[in-house]
């Protein structure tokens, strides 16, 4: 078997220009799943409460220092900074996140409790033992070797800290094997991200042991991801001219994948939060 490369490159999709993001996702720009308390509701409100739901798996409680790996346009740095005055990195290969994450903090006031740093989290150099909390939201499925990534992880947290992980799946091995290579699979992976892996829930909580995390909590959230998907399928539709002058045919495309993504939940794909105790 050969050794997974360090990591992937994936910023194909998320260099894009953030306004393409602003069109279809809801205003934090939270690139994840929601957390529905009823189908009717907001997908904005939705976002929030999902980002209660992250601090409160964290445990956070006010002014924590945190890490957030692959945090998108800072949804959840920039909320948690506001929310709980956490002092926060966020870290993402894609520069123009940044310049993003940058300009929203001032605009919010939060600029002393927000910093961030570009590249690949699995070559970053981090201070050992430096953060009460990490979370990673849709991250994990980008980095080709799960046991340096929870090893790293682990090493950057305090003990008695909390990692929190959510992401999308095959529902097992067995599904994994026969979907991997399917024409959709392909597409969402190779034409949209450049690299991604859904491993199967068993190899996520197989890693995070081995590191010698404690698991605290599983939680389903697939049928929250679907209705997430639907509001962003109507929001491309709504936005489709806008969303084509970026680039002709991205609406379209964008919808494709989006589809894709939402026909497999819970016969061949699920998604989970897995939340991670670094008890010693
Ligand atoms: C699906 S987006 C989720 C963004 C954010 N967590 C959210 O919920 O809105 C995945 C994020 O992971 C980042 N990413 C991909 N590969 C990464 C890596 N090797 N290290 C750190 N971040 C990475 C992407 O740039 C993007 O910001």
């Amino acid at each position: 078997m050969t050794a997974a490369p360090a990591h992937a490159e994936t910023n194909q999709h998320y260099d894009l220009d953030p306004e393409v993001f602003g069109q279809f996702l809801d205003p934090l720009r939270k690139y994840s799943s929601a957390l529905y308390a009823s189908p009717e509701q907001p997908l904005a409100e939705a976002q929030e409460s999902k980002l209660r739901y992250v601090a409160n798996h964290l445990g956070l409680r006010g002014g924590e220092r945190i890490l957030d790996i692959g945090c998108g346009w800072g949804s959840l740095i920039l909320f948690m900074a506001k929310e709980f005055g956490t002092r926060a990195l966020g870290v993402s290969p894609a520069p123009r996140q940044h310049e993003y994450i940058a300009r929203r903090a001032a605009e919010l006031g939060v600029t002393d409790l927000i910093s961030t740093q570009v590249g690949h989290f699995e070559v970053m150099d981090l201070p050992a033992r430096s953060f009460d909390a990490i979370s990673m939201l849709g991250s994990i499925v980008h980095m080709p070797d799960l046991d340096a990534v929870f090893a790293k992880a682990k090493g950057l947290l305090r003990k008695g800290g909390r990692l929190y992980v959510s992401e999308s799946c095959f529902r097992s091995d067995a599904v994994h094997a026969a979907f991997d290579r399917k024409a959709g699979t392909d597409f969402v992976r190779e034409d949209i991200f450049g690299w991604g892996d859904m491993r199967p829930l068993s190899e996520l909580v197989a890693g995070a042991e081995r590191a010698g995390f404690s698991i605290v909590a599983v939680d389903d959230l697939t049928a929250h991801y679907y209705r997430t998907i639907e509001a962003w399928i109507a929001n491309v539709a709504a936005a489709a001219d806008k969303l084509d002058a970026h680039e002709p045919g991205l609406a379209a495309k964008l919808s494709h994948y989006l589809e894709v993504a939402n026909a497999g939940w819970g016969y061949t794909t699920k998604h989970y939060a897995l939340v991670c105790g670094n008890h010693r």
